[in-house]
């Protein structure tokens, strides 16, 4: 099959969040498994940065119209790092200029950029004509979240490209990785990315007056996804469907959950270089001496016995943040350190910095995106949390299972599906991996957190078990890869 996955970002070159790690380690898996997956993202300047990638230039001077505007751009590829040269895992870039050299990949100090719609209305347009020109036809066209929901929006309704027999039968399945993302924008914008009555209505890309890309995407796409089978029933009640509940609920016979799978050759505690020493499953001395080297770094009282959780994360409203630091000095009182590495929210970040000011030996907060030190945290860390509000699926607690590092989640969307909580009949039948927590609520999550401490404190072979349970549970993308190419499949 010919697969186009069309994404505003891809791990290594452009990432501010999962999304990034999705693309690119599906898009390898579906060349492995024979089929010719393409990976098209923008070309943002400086963010990726060409000193340490060839990007080899593969169509010059590739003109498209948006909104009476012409802009003329190239297509540049590069071999997706770590996979070989006989496999065909490239990621394809849209150079121009215009759209794609600024500071920020979608925002500039915290201030989304004004042409954001015409930015990757362009990407959609582009991805179209790059297709035709290069005369390579995908049977699937896979879009992900909101920037890229205009395509199927053009191509089943702008003539140029429904009446083209060339595309008549391509297909287009739209991804949801966060409903609570949109592209909601005010109708000014509509001349100007080409969205005309004809598509600007109830059933269309009208929401309540404004124009919204992603529901122009649900209703256009011949299929819709998103990255859990629970976020998946969840984005079709009230309380998570982000005001798009009954369009979802219209859609449901083509709306389908596949749980997102991990890198576990990038996320592997045996090969990792990031990490102070290297250990497995069959070998776990490495695990103290992380924590160790994490004390260490972090200016932390170092000591192997006090339990130590780990957080990382966008400090956004989704992640339950303000739920777990409105517990926090109860946390303490329990004698625990934590650490959090993460970026966002400003009134967030204030109130992180005063806690770790507050308790310089428990707390240790790094308010940055640092890749290595995501790595170290997962692994010298022993227990995760995540008490996030939803979550679509969460990546974070799948790499926190492969390090041994035992998570407690709100059990909502991804982590519910990810994580089988350490009850008496999972524990009984050896199936347990964590901690569950069902309310958002900061009594049900200490209480979860005081399973998890009391089992890490009074029963470590019960919770060597947990930790042997997550480093060989499989999240691999195989699965779920083939689950992609089963409902690829099944659309056309
Ligand atoms: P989301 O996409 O909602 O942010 P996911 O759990 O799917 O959540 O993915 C988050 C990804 O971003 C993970 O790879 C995580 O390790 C990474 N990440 C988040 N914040 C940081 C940070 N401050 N530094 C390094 N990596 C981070
Ligand atoms: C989104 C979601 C996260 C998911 C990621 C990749 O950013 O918030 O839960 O893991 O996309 O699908």
């Amino acid at each position: 099959m010919n697969i186009l996955i069309l994404s505003s970002e891809a791990v290594p070159f452009a990432k501010t969040g999962g999304l990034a790690d999705v693309s690119t380690s599906l898009c390898v898996e579906l060349n492995r498994l024979g089929h010719d997956a393409r990976l098209l993202i923008p070309e943002y300047c400086p963010a990726i940065d060409r000193s340490l990638y060839t990007l080899d230039r593969v169509m010059s001077g590739l003109k498209v119209v948006l909104g009476g505007h012409e802009h003329i751009c190239n297509i540049e590829k590069c071999r997706i790092p770590g996979t070989s040269q006989k496999s065909h895992s490239f990621v394809y870039f849209v150079q121009y200029g215009g759209f794609f050299e600024r500071p920020g990949m979608y925002s500039e100090s915290g201030i989304d950029y004004w042409d954001n719609p015409q930015r990757f209305a362009y990407l959609c347009k582009t991805a179209l004509e790059w297709c035709l020109a290069e005369e390579w036809i995908p049977d699937v066209i896979h879009c992900n979240d909101w920037q890229t929901a205009l395509l199927p929006v053009y191509l089943k309704t702008h003539v140029s490209y429904r009446d083209n027999p060339l595309l008549d039968n391509v297909k287009v399945l739209m991804s949801i990785h966060n409903l609570s993302y949109q592209g909601r924008f005010d109708s000014w914008y509509n001349p100007e990315i080409e969205v005309g009555p004809e598509v600007f209505h109830l059933h269309g890309l009208e929401f309540y007056g404004d124009l919204n890309l992603l529901k122009g995407g649900i209703m256009y796409a011949d299929r819709v996804s998103t990255v859990s089978p629970t976020y998946a029933m969840e984005i079709q009640t009230s309380e998570f469907g982000c005001g798009l509940d009954g369009v979802l609920q219209a859609r449901s016979e083509d709306l389908s959950g596949i749980l997102n799978g991990i890198d576990e050759s990038v996320w592997k505690p045996s090969v990792d270089k990031a990490i102070a020493k290297k250990y497995s499953l069959h070998g776990m001395n490495g695990k103290k001496a992380c924590k160790k080297a994490l004390q260490e770094e972090l200016g932390l009282k170092v000591d192997e016995n006090i339990p130590m959780i780990g957080l990382i994360s966008r400090l956004t409203y989704q992640k339950g943040f303000d739920l777990f630091l409105s517990q926090l000095d109860a946390l303490l009182s329990r004698d625990v350190q934590v650490v959090v590495l993460g970026t966002g929210d400003n009134n967030l970040v204030h109130w992180l910095d005063d806690v770790a000011r507050r308790y310089p030996s428990n707390v240790a907060v790094a308010l940055r995106f640092d890749e290595g030190l995501s790595h170290r945290i997962l692994a010298g860390s022993d227990l995760f949390l995540m008490p996030s509000r939803f979550e679509p699926c969460g990546l974070t607690q799948m790499y926190a299972m492969k390090y041994g590092t035992v998570p407690v989640v709100r059990a909502t969307g991804g982590l519910k599906d990810s994580v089988i909580d350490a009850t008496p009949t999972s524990l009984e039948d050896g199936t347990a991996t964590g901690f569950c927590f069902e309310r958002f609520d900061g009594w049900d999550m200490i209480q979860a957190l005081d399973r998890a401490l009391d089992m890490y404190r009074n029963d470590a072979a019960q919770w060597k078990k947990l930790m042997k349970n997550g480093m060989s549970a499989d999240f691999s993308w195989s699965s779920s890869a083939k689950s992609y190419v089963e409902l690829y499949q099944s659309m056309m």
